[in-house]
């Protein structure tokens, strides 16, 4: 019987034998954040010399990827990725995601957008029905904390801040508990379109494109339906 870390290895691994179908001396890789995405940084060392560099969609990747010694680029810097490759909180059948368990989900969608794919690496605990077991982490203004928190509950969740915690854009996470997340775009857009909120955890417009799902049978592929 494989352990969790064992599984998010091999998603990571899985992940890494796509990236040497990818490399090249001008490929830049998009890369998550979590201990999944961390296990795909420290097998992308291997790369060093084979890829051009990465873009981080945290301090905390970047600060991983230097210390391997991989060159670290601004997107400002980029305009094309062949693949943003990164973990999951809960994936669905159509390949939406909740993230954000790092609270890492804004610049997370923003590297992503520029990526031809998204590879969702995860372990098979991260497979579920429906989303929304998860608390949805919605970044938010520090400012419309309050504000945001009333129109979320009127939408049905119970809003926490994360205490202690603050995003690398200087904001606040709340995870939002008791959402029914039936239509997650419909969702998605709502919510991101509240006054205040920077972006919310959901990824289904569009989600994922591969799932590299790690099971105790080995890897199964689930592609965008
Ligand atoms: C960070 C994320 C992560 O991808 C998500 O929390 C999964 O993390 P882990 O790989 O540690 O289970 O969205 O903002």
């Amino acid at each position: 019987m494989l352990s969790q870390q064992e599984l998010k290895q091999q998603a990571a691994d899985a992940a890494l034998e796509i990236v040497e179908q990818v490399a090249g001396p001008d490929v830049i890789i998009g890369v998550g954040t979590g201990s999944t995405a961390d296990l795909f940084i420290d097998g992308l060392a291997r790369f060093k010399g084979r890829v051009r560099g990465a873009v981080a969609s945290s301090e905390r990747s970047a600060k991983r990827l230097q210390a391997h010694g991989l060159a670290v680029f601004d997107l400002n810097d980029v305009d094309h990725m062949p693949i943003y490759v990164d973990g999951a909180d809960e994936i669905d059948g159509r390949l939406h995601m909740i993230k954000g368990g790092g609270g890492a989900q804004t610049r997370e969608k923003i590297v992503a957008s520029v990526a031809d794919r998204f590879i969702c690496i995860v372990d098979e605990s991260k497979l579920v029905e429906r989303l929304g077991a998860f608390p949805l982490p919605v970044e938010v203004i520090p400012m419309a904390v309050a504000a945001v928190s009333r129109t979320l509950a009127r939408l049905g969740g119970r809003p926490a801040v994360r205490q202690g915690f603050t995003t690398d854009n200087g904001n606040v996470i709340l995870d939002v508990s008791g959402l029914t997340i039936a239509d997650a775009p419909a969702l998605e857009l709502e919510i991101n379109n509240i006054p205040g909120v920077v972006t919310c955890g959901l990824f289904s417009r569009p989600g994922a494109d591969l799932a590299l799902l790690a099971t105790q049978q080995g890897i199964r592929r689930l592609a965008r339906p």
